[in-house]
């Protein structure tokens, strides 16, 4: 195809606001799948991604369009996930394309995510094109959203495209949009293969498929291939595009979209944002490289019956086949035997990979209290990463602590501000900035990440009942008083519950720590004293008194059967237990615990 016929471009969105289903209309309309193989919202491909309606790994497709002029084009979608965590997915499938629809529901305005998202697609140079969605919703306001993404993003809104991804009205315009308002690729045909690693992923038949982005020169099937970064070669053994499903072809040109299968064993093997040239005919000059992503939140994870780690390593060296920005290496700990110190991009990110363990590969798991990176600047001048609370060195040996920080945009309705105001506050935040667009307010907070990471996102839709949107970025480190709180249950410190706060706030969060556990450890045949810790100081202490009879006492020994019963169903609740000295933990307790109301 000429350049000239090439579209590429991603879709920006705020979850919910239609971006999965627009895609599927523009797949649909244009027959690149037929109606019978079009599943819905085909571009998640994910169970767990389907359930809890996000996109995480970025996706793409080709699509045919005849215009209205009569031209036929070629028209590439990269998808895009929405969410926080996967900023830098976000970012770098954005330097892959020349455009991006922005997608803002018009019963609902522009979010936190959809500005963060519209700024990496301004910073990649990208034509965009507004698309007001579900115009058949009689609260729609098409003219008052217009408004808010001049006001708000500062891009014009007046020819944004009025839609309804749900009865199809203005596709047609959409497509006709990106053909005449997005600008075509360039690139140089006879010039020496230049492409961009976009993505990577491992397939248990093809093994890793690198989805690339031709800038010059052409890839073909049979081509030998050198990785610009580390010089690897490899032999091209298949070339393709997404049609959403694969379709072999024989060459990719300058502009185009497609995957590549070269025997790579290991989604580590591909450096995402690499160059890919010829082997022999090596282009001049790389493009430049991204940044690979940072885990920022780490814990354990443990399986409740030892005899699964073996079953625990299979599960999770194989999730991380398919995902370079997941880390783990082997950990033990006193109370919870062998497992694995995991770092993730953010909470929703530890929550899918968990999900997958315990549902794909069927381990039940203990996941222990999520951690962010805190720097110990040692008395020696030296400074430690501290991913684990339980490793903290001995105080005497220790200057300052310093936490990562970061910049939180929050998008809200003026009647929940005050909420939101009061709880980024009891986070230790500080206000940075407080605007208004029309009835929504705009609060920019400098936050610790640790008091975000675990509760605040599902604390900040309560508040509001789910109308706020919020986004982050880091920022850096800051010095504060932090201190290690343990907690002790029958006198015996549980390291999976030990966590990193600050010391003005160590009172409050042990006393909500220890009652919590109260109610969730059940009762035993002793006294069971709860404490929490700082050093050698209890700072709050609950006791769980002890059980008054035994479950099978009232079967007074006679009826044998249900005696045995009810040994067995207490037995298959300890599978949900870990012992601790004597006393039984169940699962929830390690999460339960941590959250803060
Ligand atoms: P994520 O995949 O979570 O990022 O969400 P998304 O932006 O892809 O949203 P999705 O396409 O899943 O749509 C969210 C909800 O809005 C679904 O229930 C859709 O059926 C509905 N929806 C999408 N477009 C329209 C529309 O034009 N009109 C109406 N009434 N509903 C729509």
């Amino acid at each position: 195809t000429p350049l000239s016929h090439i579209r590429n471009f991603s879709i920006v969105a705020h979850i919910d606001h239609g971006k999965s289903t627009l895609a599927d209309r523009l797949i649909q309309s244009t027959n690149t799948v037929s109606e019978r193989e079009m599943k819905e919202q085909m571009l998640d491909s994910m169970d767990i991604e389907r359930e809890r309606g996000i996109t995480i790994k970025a996706q793409t497709v080709r699509i045919n369009y005849t215009a209205r002029n009569g031209e036929d084009y070629v028209l590439n979608l990269i998808d895009t996930p929405g969410h926080v965590d996967f900023a830098y997915e976000v970012s770098r499938s954005m330097r892959a394309v020349e455009g991006s629809l922005l997608v803002v529901d018009s019963t609902q305005g522009v979010e936190a995510q959809t500005l963060a998202n519209v700024y990496h697609a301004i910073e990649a140079d990208h034509e965009i094109v507004p698309v007001l969605n579900k115009i058949d919703l009689p609260a729609a306001d098409c003219d008052r959203v217009a408004e808010q993404i001049e006001d708000v993003i500062g891009i014009d809104a007046s020819e944004a495209i009025r839609v309804s991804a749900k009865t199809g009205v203005g596709i047609e315009d959409t497509l006709e949009a990106i053909v005449h308002r997005l600008p075509a690729p360039k690139g140089t045909l006879d010039a020496p293969l230049k492409a961009m690693l976009v993505d990577s992923w491992y397939d248990s038949y093809l093994g890793v498929i690198v989805l690339v982005r031709i800038m010059d020169g052409v890839l073909k099937k049979g081509d030998r291939i050198r990785m610009m970064q580390n010089g690897s070669v490899h032999h091209v053994d298949r070339i393709g595009v997404f049609r959403p499903g694969m379709v072999e072809i024989d060459a990719l040109g300058p502009g185009e979209i497609g995957f590549l299968t070269a025997s790579i064993k290991q989604v580590r093997d591909t450096r995402v944002g690499d160059t890919i040239t010829h082997e022999k005919k090596v282009c001049d000059k790389a493009l430049p490289g991204f940044k690979p992503s940072q885990p920022v939140v780490f814990c354990g994870l443990f399986p409740v019956d030892s005899a699964e780690f073996e079953d625990l390593r299979d599960a999770i060296e194989k999730l991380a086949l398919n995902d370079a920005s997941f880390s783990f290496e082997m950990e033990t700990s006193a109370a919870l035997g062998f497992g694995f110190r995991c770092g993730f991009l953010g909470l929703l990110h530890l929550e899918v990979i968990r999900d997958r363990i315990v549902r794909e590969y069927d381990i039940d798991l203990i996941t222990t209290a999520p951690s962010v990176i805190y720097h110990i600047h040692m008395k020696d001048g030296t400074m430690r990463e501290l991913h684990n609370p339980a490793d903290m060195p001995d105080l005497t040996h220790v200057d300052h602590l310093e936490e990562p920080r970061i910049k939180a945009t929050i998008l809200v309705p003026d009647d929940y501000l005050g909420d939101v105001l009061k709880l980024c506050q009891d986070r230790r935040g500080i206000q940075q900035d407080l605007t208004y667009a029309g009835s929504r307010a705009m609060v920019v907070y400098d936050l610790p990440l640790n008091e975000v990471v675990f509760d605040f996102y599902d604390r900040l839709k309560s508040v509001t009942k789910g109308y706020a949107s919020f986004d982050y970025q880091m920022i850096g480190y800051r010095q504060d008083n932090l201190v290690k709180m343990q907690i002790l249950v029958n006198d015996e410190p549980v390291d999976a519950l030990s966590t990193m706060v600050h010391r003005d706030r160590a009172e409050t969060r042990g006393r909500a720590m220890v009652e919590k556990l109260k109610d969730l450890i059940p009762r035993h045949m002793f006294k069971i004293p709860i404490q929490a810790a700082i050093g050698g100081k209890v700072i709050a202490r609950e006791t769980l008194s002890a059980m008054r009879k035994d479950v099978t006492a009232k079967c007074y020994g006679g009826d044998a059967t249900r005696k045995k019963k009810l040994l067995e169903k207490q037995k298959a609740g300890k599978k949900k237990m870990r012992q601790f000295g004597k006393v039984d933990i169940p699962q929830e307790a390690f999460i339960s615990a941590l959250k803060m109301d």
